[in-house]
């Protein structure tokens, strides 16, 4: 197909085979329900395009198309005849033989299994080679899609379950991003909850000048941590701290106080509302510190204090259309009868609840910036609130509800090598930044190990090496889990050399680059339009053909928010690569074919390092 979706040659010289067989199949299966042999609704043609996959075995062709099996029932014949009318349409679709052999009989219970002509593969290669995007078509449909992730509650020191959603997030919009949509990343910092009550109160009652003076972000995690104690008022709690059980004794009302610390602030006390300006910059800095050390940015950071203004128009407006009404003495929206429980969005006490700031950033988000998606990258323990939000703002009737998908991307629980959640020894939360150091430390480590480079590293660059294979570890070993999952954080695992890991990926990368170095390649003078690709061999074709389903395995990311997708392709990448290599001559090559499989080699290392990119890890050029 070509850039604006038509079947053809595409426009932009690219050549995206899954969707060309796509378009191809879609016109066989037009015709089988023109001519009346299966009723086929437009409807159903997604869903029927779907089935044209790549082969689970290269040696039955490279892809695959299983839809005859389903519809056979519906046209009264047996699927391997209904699969043989198929492969005859597909032969005659226009552009079917630019790209793939003729489909020859259907196999098994009515599979169509197709190969691309090498010609093809090879000219699209040959232009991958000297396409910045390295031959991947982005969208058809470029659509403004909101990415809500990380949204910390700032204040509360970040944990390891933080993690999950910065890291998938961040992943999603390069890749969204890269696919040329236009993504608007947001951080709905929880920046005016209960934390912040704790905190005043805190200040006001037990706080250190001098350690606040020395380090304010220290200073206020121990007020935090500490309040939160005395106002739970659990006895296992206190009787492991002094500190706070002295306090709790003294102040039997803590609980009490803290929430009214917060209401305060909320209903604009002065002096509370300078002390949470005072305080915002602090727990900030503390933040952007793991951003920065993440790569990580943000378009926006509107966090729910930006919409406080706008809640008590929010309930108004619900409650004048009738969807929200009053229930003991709260104000909750009815979304499952009279009799199930509300959605609440006003406490009795008049407080605005989380809800109510999801409800108003909805409609603050559809006005200003008329998404056609929003992602909640967000804990799966939320789901429940993410459905009950979803479902009342669609009745609330905003404008741009109805075409706006919203998504909520959850992800499973991080758990420790116990296979409970992921906690200290002494059962506290496990701190993001002593995290990091621990994966840098353990990174540095296995790389003095190493002997590869070790001596030729200077302290500099080892240290940017370590961080950059620490911290790649940690995010790659998240991400090439299937999120909706639970996982174990191990860092003996994750910083491991071989198998499915950032090390390993990040090693690859660097010995496909070491080739150039090696030989004194000018990689740039491979990069045009007259380095001629020769597919030859097995293994050059498989590569080849790995290479070219770049896009096609970001379009199945985006299609399941499942950036693990991309881990196993390019860890599969990896290992093409390496039959390759280990097999055939390269730099030993002669002539045509040394340019050829150069020209291979260079499009390998800068597809692998483009696709860790887009998971937001790094790579180094020695390690
Ligand atoms: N601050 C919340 C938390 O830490 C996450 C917010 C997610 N985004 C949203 N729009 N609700 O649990």
């Amino acid at each position: 197909m070509s850039d604006d979706g038509q079947p053809g040659p595409p426009a932009g010289g690219r050549v995206d085979f899954r969707a060309a067989l796509r378009s191809c199949f879609r016109a066989a299966l037009d015709g089988l329900a023109a001519d009346g042999v299966v009723p086929l609704t437009a409807d159903e043609m997604p869903a029927l395009l779907d089935q044209v996959r790549q082969t689970a075995d290269a040696k039955f062709g490279d892809y695959s198309g299983t839809m005859a099996m389903a519809l056979a029932k519906r046209a009264g014949r047996k699927p391997r005849d209904l699969a043989a009318d198929i492969a005859a349409r597909l032969a005659a679709a226009p552009t079917y033989a630019d790209f793939f052999l003729p489909p020859g009989d259907p196999v098994g219970p009515g599979f169509i299994n197709v190969r691309v002509r090498d010609e093809a593969l090879a000219a699209a290669l040959s232009r991958a080679v000297s396409d910045p995007r390295l031959g991947v078509r982005g969208t058809e449909r470029p659509e403004t899609i909101v990415v809500d992730f990380s949204s910390p509650n700032v204040a509360k020191p970040m944990h390891v379950g933080h993690i999950r959603s910065t890291v998938i997030g961040d992943a999603l919009a390069r890749i969204l991003r890269f696919r040329g949509h236009r993504v608007i990343t947001d951080n709905h910092l929880g920046d005016w909850g209960t934390q912040f009550g704790m905190i005043l109160w805190g200040w006001k009652h037990c706080r250190d000048d001098e350690a606040f003076a020395a380090d304010p972000t220290a200073e206020l995690g121990r007020l935090y941590r500490l309040v939160r104690k005395v106002a739970d008022a659990k006895p296992e709690e206190l009787a492991a701290d002094p500190a706070a059980a002295s306090l709790a004794a003294r102040y039997p009302e803590a609980g009490r106080e803290v929430l009214a610390e917060t209401a305060k602030l909320h209903e604009g006390d002065p002096e509370n509302r300078a002390l949470w300006e005072r305080f915002m910059p602090v727990c900030r800095a503390e933040i952007d510190r793991l951003y920065a050390r993440l790569h990580v940015t943000f378009d926006h950071w509107l966090g729910e204090s930006f919409f406080q203004p706008m809640l008590a128009a929010t309930v108004d407006d619900l409650v004048a259309r009738g969807l929200a009404r009053e229930s003991r003495g709260a104000i909750g929206v009815f979304l499952r009868g009279d009799d199930a429980p509300p959605l609440l969005i006003r406490k009795a006490d008049g407080a605005f609840l989380y809800a109510t700031t999801d409800l108003a950033t909805i409609r603050w988000r559809l006005d200003t910036w008329k998404p056609s998606r929003i992602l909640y990258v967000v804990d799966h323990r939320q789901s429940e609130h993410f459905e009950q939000v979803f479902d009342a703002a669609r009745r609330w009737g905003l404008s741009g509800i109805a075409d706006v998908d919203l998504v909520h991307v959850g992800f499973g629980t991080v758990l420790g090598e116990d296979g409970k959640p992921f906690k200290t020894r002494a059962g506290d939360t496990v701190g993001l930044e002593a995290l990091l150091d621990e994966g840098v430390e353990r990174a540095r480590q296995v790389i003095e190990l190493g002997a590869e480079g070790r001596a030729a590293l200077a302290a500099e660059d080892r240290r940017h090496v370590a961080e950059t294979v620490g911290i790649g570890a940690i995010k790659y070993a998240d991400l090439s889990q299937n999120r909706t999952t639970d996982y174990v954080f191990s860092f003996d695992k994750m910083l491991q050399l071989t198998g499915n890991t950032a090390a390993y990926m990040q090693y690859a990368v660097a010995r496909v680059e070491g080739i150039f170095a090696k030989g004194g390649i000018d990689r740039d003078a491979l990069r045009v339009a007259a380095t001629e690709v020769r597919i030859a061999e097995p293994a050059e074709r498989a590569l080849a053909l790995d290479l070219l389903r770049f896009g096609e395995v970001l379009e199945d990311v985006e299609a399941d928010y499942r950036p693990n997708l991309l881990t196993t392709w390019l860890y599969d990448l990896a290992g093409r690569y390496s039959s390759f290599y280990d097999t055939h001559p390269v730099l030993k090559a002669e002539g045509p074919e040394r340019a050829s499989r150069l020209a291979l080699c260079d499009l390998t290392g800068r597809v692998l390092r483009t696709g860790l990119e887009l998971l937001g890890i790094g790579t180094v050029e020695r390690m």
